[in-house]
Formats: C-alpha cells, sequence, structure tokens
C-alpha cells in the first residue's frame, strides 16, 4: 500500500470552479480527484477536480522540491489537498473553454489523502461507456459531470416543486412503505412478516389509499416526493422502485386540480430551465387522441395525424380492405411528406408486422395527384378522390395504411407516426409539448381475467353524469381522471375520487370485487369514508420521468443514482442476493426447518 497524508488541520477554502484572476496571489487550500495530470519536463500539471469545476495546479520543483516529488506519484482519481497561491496563466495557455481557465494554482504542500485504482473507464471524456459498467462502479459514473448535472438539475426540480407547492399551502406527509397492496395494476414487492407468520407487507405502488385519508382526516392539500415500488416488466421509462411527486386536494373539481398543476409546472421548468411554457395546456378527450394519435399518449411536436378512412372503402374491391370491414375492422392512414425508398418501405413494413399488423400498404403521391402503388389498380375512382380529399398531399409525399381491428390499427400507426417523425427530422428538440387527456373510460375490459378492470385506479371517480348507466352500460361510463403527456410521455395522471361509500362498493361490484374482499382489501378506506369523507383529488407526477424529459436524456436510469437494470438487478450492490437460512426461516418461509437454538438471534 502507497503511503498516504492525513488530511490535519487543513481546511478547504474554494471550491475548484471557484478561482478568477480576482483571487490572483491569494493562498488557497483545495481538496478533490485528479482529472489528468501531464508531466512536462520537470513541471507537473494536474487538473483538479470537484463537484464544482476544475482548476490547473502546476508543481515545479523551484516552489517547493519536496512537494514536486511528491506530485510524481499523482494518478488519475487519486483524491489530494493542495495548498498553493493563485496565479495568472502564462500568455497563450489560457483555457477559454473552462471558468477557471485564466488562473491556476502554484502548488507548495500536497497531501495525497487516497490513491485510486486505474478506473476501468475514463471520466473525462464524453465517451460511449457499457451500462454495465456504468452501473457497476456506479461511484464513478456519478463523477462523470453529464450525470452530476443530471442528479443537481433532479435535486433543483425538487426543490422547485417544494418552493410552489409550500407557497400553495401543501403540507409533506410522508406515508408508510411497509403496508397493505394498493392496486395500481402491477405486482406488489411482499415482505414477510416476522413477528406473524404466513402474513406480509406489501411495499407501496402508490400512497393513493393514504393520500385519500389525509384529506379524510383534513389535511386539505397533501404532497409528497416519494419513492413507490411495482414488480413489472421494465423498460427505459419504468423501473421497480420509481419516485412520484404525489399530491391530493380537497373541496376541488378536475379544473382546480389541473389548475394548480399546470401552475406547478410553468413555474418548475421557469425556474429550473428558464423555459416559459405556454398556458393553457391543450384538452384532448381519449376518444379524439385514439382517433388522432392512436394512443392516449400523443406527442404534439409534430403534425402527422391519423385519418380513419373506412368510410371511403366501405365498397371496396381491395380485398384487404374489404376483409376487414366485414369482421368490424377499421382503416387508417398517415399522410407523411416524404419520399421512401424501397428499402426504407420494406423496413417499415417489417416493423408494422413486428408491432402486430398483417401489411403495411402504401401510396406515394406525384406531381398532379398521380398516385403510385401496387394496390392503388384496386380502387375505384371516388376512393381515390375520397383519399386526395381527406389528406391534401403535396407531391412527393407517401400515404400508409394499416387495415386491422381497432386496437391494433392504432397500435401500428402510433408507433409509426413516431418512427416516420424521427426518421425524417420532424421533431424538434428542446421542445417541451404538454397535453391533457381526460375523459377516459372507468373500465376496461379484462380477456384473460374476464372482467372489467378500473383503466386508472378503483378509487377514481365516474363522471356524474355517467352514474344512471353504471350498471347497465358500465363500457360507456366515463371518469373523472385527467392524464398529463408531454412529449409523447405520460408524465402523470390522477383523478377525482370517489367520495362516497355506496358509490365505491358499486364500482368495486363492477370490477367483481365482492363485498368479502373489498372490506379485507380495503376495509379501512371503505370505513373511513363513512365519516364525513370530503370530495377530493389528485395526481401523480412520474418524478424521474418529468426529469428525464426535462433534460432531453433517453432513459429515466440516465436520472436515477442507483437505478437497476432492465431485468431489476443493481449491479452495484447485487441485489437481489441470496440470504441465509437463518434469515429465511425466522421469516417463516421454510416449513419445517427449526433453528437451532445458537443460531437464534437475540
Ligand atoms: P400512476 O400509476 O399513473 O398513478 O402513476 C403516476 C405516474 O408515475 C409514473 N410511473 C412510473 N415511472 C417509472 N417507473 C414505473 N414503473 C412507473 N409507473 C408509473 C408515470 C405515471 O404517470 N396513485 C395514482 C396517482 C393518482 O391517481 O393520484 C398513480 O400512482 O409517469
Ligand atoms: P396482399 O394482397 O396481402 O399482398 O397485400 C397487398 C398490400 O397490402 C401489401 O402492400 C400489404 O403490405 C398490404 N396489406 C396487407 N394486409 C394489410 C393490412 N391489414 N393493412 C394494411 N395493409 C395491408
Amino acid at each position: 500500500m502507497e503511503k498516504m497524508d492525513l488530511l490535519g488541520d487543513w481546511k478547504r477554502t474554494h471550491h475548484c470552479g471557484e478561482l478568477r484572476t480576482t483571487h490572483l496571489g491569494q493562498e488557497v487550500t483545495l481538496m478533490g480527484w485528479v482529472l489528468r495530470r501531464r508531466d512536462h519536463g520537470g513541471v507537473i500539471f494536474i487538473d483538479l477536480r470537484d463537484r464544482e469545476g476544475i482548476t490547473q495546479v502546476v508543481f515545479e520543483p523551484e516552489i517547493n522540491p519536496q512537494t514536486h516529488q511528491h506530485a510524481h506519484r499523482l494518478r488519475a482519481e487519486y483524491c489530494i489537498a493542495v495548498k498553493g497561491r493563485v496565479r495568472r496563466r502564462p500568455e497563450g495557455m489560457e483555457n477559454p473553454k473552462i471558468p477557471t481557465g485564466e488562473i491556476e494554482v502554484e502548488a507548495y504542500e500536497l497531501r495525497i489523502l487516497n490513491t485510486s485504482k486505474t478506473p476501468p473507464f475514463p471520466l473525462d471524456e464524453e465517451i460511449e461507456v457499457a451500462e454495465v459498467h456504468r452501473l457497476k462502479y456506479r461511484y464513478l459514473d456519478l463523477r462523470r459531470p453529464k450525470m452530476l448535472e443530471a442528479l443537481r438539475f433532479r435535486h433543483r426540480v425538487a426543490q422547485a416543486a417544494r418552493s410552489f407547492l409550500d407557497q400553495k399551502g401543501f403540507i409533506e406527509i410522508e406515508t408508510p412503505f411497509l403496508t397493505k397492496s394498493t392496486p395500481e395494476g402491477a405486482r406488489d414487492y411482499l415482505v414477510p412478516s416476522r413477528l406473524y407468520p404466513g402474513k406480509f407487507y406489501a411495499l407501496p405502488q402508490s400512497p393513493q389509499l393514504f393520500k385519500q385519508i389525509l384529506m379524510i382526516a383534513g389535511f386539505d392539500r397533501y404532497y409528497q416526493i416519494v419513492r413507490c415500488f411495482r414488480d413489472e416488466d421494465l423498460r427505459a421509462d419504468r423501473q421497480p422502485e420509481f419516485t412520484q411527486l404525489d399530491l391530493e386536494m380537497s373541496f376541488v373539481t378536475e379544473k382546480d386540480v389541473m389548475d394548480v398543476l399546470e401552475e406547478l409546472v410553468c413555474y418548475v421548468f421557469k425556474n429550473t430551465l428558464g423555459v416559459e411554457l405556454e398556458r393553457p395546456f391543450p384538452v384532448l378527450t381519449y376518444q379524439e387522441a385514439l382517433e388522432k394519435y392512436g394512443t392516449d399518449r400523443p406527442d404534439l411536436r409534430f403534425g402527422l395525424e391519423l385519418v380513419t378512412l373506412s368510410e371511403i372503402f366501405t365498397q371496396t374491391k381491395f380485398r384487404v380492405f374489404a376483409e376487414v370491414l366485414q369482421k368490424g375492422g377499421l382503416i387508417k392512414g398517415i399522410c407523411v411528406p416524404h419520399d421512401f425508398s424501397r428499402k426504407e418501405l420494406d423496413d417499415l413494413t417489417s416493423l408494422a408486422n413486428e408491432l402486430g399488423a398483417k401489411g403495411l400498404a402504401w401510396i406515394k403521391v406525384r406531381e398532379g395527384n398521380e398516385l403510385q402503388s401496387p394496390i392503388v389498380k384496386f380502387f375505384s375512382e371516388e376512393e381515390i378522390k375520397g383519399l386526395l380529399e381527406a389528406f391534401k398531399p403535396e407531391a412527393g409525399s407517401t400515404i400508409f395504411f394499416v387495415a386491422d381491428q381497432p386496437g391494433v390499427v392504432n397500435e401500428v400507426l402510433a408507433e409509426l407516426r413516431v418512427v416516420l417523425a424521427e426518421k425524417i427530422g420532424l421533431i424538434p428538440e428542446k421542445e417541451f409539448k404538454f397535453c391533457w387527456v381526460v375523459d377516459f373510460p372507468l373500465l376496461e375490459w379484462d380477456e384473460e381475467e374476464g372482467r372489467y378492470v378500473a383503466m386508472h385506479h378503483p378509487f377514481t371517480s365516474p363522471k356524474e353524469e355517467d352514474l344512471p348507466i353504471l350498471e347497465e352500460a358500465p363500457e360507456k361510463v366515463r371518469s373523472r381522471a385527467y392524464d398529463l403527456v408531454l412529449n409523447g410521455v405520460e408524465v402523470g395522471g390522477g383523478s377525482i375520487r370517489i367520495h362516497r361509500p355506496d358509490i365505491q362498493e358499486r364500482v368495486f361490484r363492477l370490477l367483481k370485487i365482492g363485498p368479502e374482499e373489498a372490506r379485507e382489501k380495503f376495509g379501512f378506506l371503505l370505513e373511513a369514508l363513512e365519516y364525513g369523507a370530503p370530495p377530493h383529488g389528485g395526481f401523480a407526477f412520474g418524478f424521474d420521468r418529468l426529469v428525464m424529459l426535462m433534460l432531453g436524456r433517453r432513459s429515466i436510469r440516465e436520472v436515477i443514482a442507483f437505478p437497476k437494470t432492465q431485468r431489476a438487478q443493481c449491479l452495484l450492490t447485487g441485489a437481489p442476493a441470496p440470504v441465509t437460512m437463518t434469515q429465511l426461516t425466522e421469516l417463516h418461509l421454510l416449513p419445517g426447518w427449526e433453528l437451532k437454538k445458537s443460531e437464534k438471534k437475540q
């Protein structure tokens, strides 16, 4: 082991990003890590880094021969402290790229506080490093400017949100992690109870029920930046544990909640990014969103709206379309101002197939509305006229069609819409397009389970005017839910809740949650609703997603300090990991296994 120095009574005087020409001549003490070391024939230059920036430190034999000798030992990522004097860099040696570029520190004392192994990847370059390495050595990855910037930005977003909500009278209250299952539609993470054999806590999928109970308790306005746990299949914007900015309000309607949320979003964007957002955010109904964009999370940064074409083709001779319409299907199209090559069309067709379409028909539009496509010969003049009217295409455009059951058509075209926009460069960078999606159906039919399930969660209130048809036509009932979408990503969702026990019971019945099950699972909520529950509603942002989008990153792992992989592993700690037989036995997870007395914990 190399010899290391003690910190002793040294006190840091400045951060590494702080010194300017106004500090010339001052004696300073800096502490940080060796980013780079250059040995220039006797003179040693160090770029010293801490979280605030970089300062060039110079070791010259004339200043202090011993210190200079000591500095020969320095290597990348050694943790050091230096005492020295601030001086102007010689003419021509300034570095305009960094704020401290006009000065350097001539060091006369050096303390090596810790050595470092050679890092497995360079920290000073913007090079792509495989994510497995970044996650395993997260402490090194977090030293890189991009990650540092992301987490500091995340902090500022949290602070801005807290400050806004505090001004608006929201009270921050923590809710339990060891709790009972709350249904947000994912699988629960369970924690076995040692004291109660065979019983389990569930980690919360959200604080939904607790925040409703806080409203019943009269807190009026609650918020929390809170971890939620969901054992679900992961994607770039999903983690098994993720953070919500969660809030709830009493005596409000949808509009009241949405207004506060818009104000909050605008405040946060202005105070962190300096971006002024336009208000009010556009509002789309669920039906409109599906119709025009094929999805309930439309990206409004570009046009390319979908058009329903079924009407035009009711009499069509084109077999594919005719058969689909006969089976109650749907034909929709999208017109893209771009001429695609044969290979591109083949690739797009393969993509459509992967997404579940049986095919992807296309037509190219030439000068004078001349149409070019293998299928156009099947179309009547009327149909062609109808198409041209529907799209009013410019010469050089391509129209794509998908015919299938509505679900497939929308899913495929929604995805294609984004892929096509990306391909032809229609998506502006650094633009933030929010929209609300409202009027969701209360329920959706679950084929597998053969019953209705709540589209949001079972505590979402139906629209009052739809209450009379709750039992006769449940599929037609709309909910008082609202989702907030940013650039094609669902950044949050919420609703006005059911605050009357009779309506809550009716909804449970529709969901085939019997009185017994309801009492067992949510009895505490049902009971609480009977003690003067006020009308209330709220919302939860996916906080990681919001920060990711604000920073223009592609994955929420880029804005989480210690994320898990797509396979739900923590590569840094190695979780999930095996536990001992003793632990399993104490938790009653190994039936029949008796603990030896000596193994028993006191
Ligand atoms: P919901 O389930 O829609 O609503 O969650 C709110 C928001 O959280 C984000 N989100 C996720 N982010 C990362 N990883 C995940 N696995 C993940 N799952 C969800 C999304 C989503 O919009 N209790 C209700 C809110 C309410 O009604 O007030 C709830 O949890 O951005
Ligand atoms: P086919 O008659 O099956 O060779 O299809 C003729 C054209 O229609 C091809 O370009 C297919 O990709 C396209 N096509 C086939 N099925 C569908 C469908 N369900 N929706 C849209 N286009 C389709």
